[in-house]
């Protein structure tokens, strides 16, 4: 089935999610090619669930050691966190017959992904590596995603029209969604693997940051000593990684990670509860049917 996607002209389903013809070819070549280490980090999110936050505090982390003076010469300041942290669909596994040669990067080795868990690699969900899934309150992201596909529309399809976008979000017919399904292909597995799947949500890690990231570090085996908390190491990092600090660097500001993205586009408001600014009540409602009728029952809220 096709149905007319928000950038992309056009949205086909592919075992019951929907995306843009490239991405999925991307995303197959991924499934298909990828050979995961038990060392790897794996990034997933819905599109607009905060994954450039995600990557750039993963990175910080990761990289500590390495670059110990954060106020200087990282490089979260003068890249992307797109471009350090690339996505296997879009960016590694982009065209179908092009296998990237990833055995060369030393470990640990994070990657990112929006595919839902079903079209994960065997080799990702059989080796020991981590998957660490983020989601955000699908109001808010919906908002997010409305905002971004519309900075990325070819300007003669115009303005994607709110009501109609809004209908396709709680129909599903969204790149990677339907977004409930891809939530609860992650939420399930983290229940059952929580060493393997760790399930993080934006408004928490806004709420509290500090904790997050330990937990975070904790799960990927490496936390964070007495002596770097007492040194501010932790705090260091979230405000590297703070909405504030990032969007205001020039790399960030006037940069762009391919032709047609800017890096600004990463870079909106960043705050919780936006929605409250667009959606009619009416509209609340209904996606509050939604999230009810779908997550309800496997106890997540948002
Ligand atoms: P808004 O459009 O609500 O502002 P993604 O990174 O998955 O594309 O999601 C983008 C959303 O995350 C945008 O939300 C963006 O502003 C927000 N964001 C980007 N960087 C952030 C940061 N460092 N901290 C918090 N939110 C951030």
């Amino acid at each position: 089935p096709l149905v007319e996607g928000w950038i992309d002209p056009t949205f086909h389903e592919y075992q019951g999610f929907w995306f843009a013809p490239k991405i999925l070819q991307g995303a197959l070549s991924f499934q298909k090619h990828f050979q995961a280490i038990d060392t790897d980090i794996i990034l997933v999110t819905n599109p607009k669930s905060g994954t450039t936050w995600l990557k750039a505090l993963t990175f910080a982390l990761i990289n500590r050691n390495k670059y110990p003076n954060i106020h200087k010469n990282h490089p979260l300041l003068t890249s992307n966190p797109h471009v350090l942290v690339p996505f296997m669909e879009i960016n590694l596994y982009y065209e179908t017959d092009i296998v990237p040669e990833l055995n060369s990067l030393s470990p640990p080795r994070i990657f990112s992904t929006h595919n839902p868990y079903v079209l994960l690699p065997k080799s990702l969900k059989e080796s020991n590596c981590k998957v660490v899934y983020l989601c955000r309150d699908p109001k808010d992201t919906f908002v997010s995603l409305w905002h971004f596909s519309n900075k990325l529309r070819e300007q003669s399809r115009g303005t994607l029209p709110l009501e109609e976008a809004f209908e396709s979000f709680c129909r599903g017919t969204t790149s990677y969604g339907p977004f409930w399904d891809h939530v609860l292909g992650y939420w399930k597995e983290s229940l059952e693997r929580p060493e393997k799947v760790m399930f993080l949500k934006y408004e928490e890690m806004k709420m509290k940051p500090n904790f997050v990231l330990k937990e975070i570090a904790k799960f990927l085996g490496c936390p964070f000593s007495e002596e770097e908390e007492s040194n501010g190491v932790v705090d260091d990092i979230l405000h590297l990684c703070s909405f504030e600090k990032l969007s205001n660097l020039e790399i960030n500001k006037n940069g762009k990670i391919s032709s047609e993205i800017e890096n600004k586009n990463f870079f909106r408001l960043g705050k919780v509860g936006d929605w409250k600014n667009l959606l009619t009540t009416k509209m609340v409602e209904q996606l509050n049917i939604v999230v009810e009728e779908k997550f309800g029952k496997h106890g997540l809220s948002f």
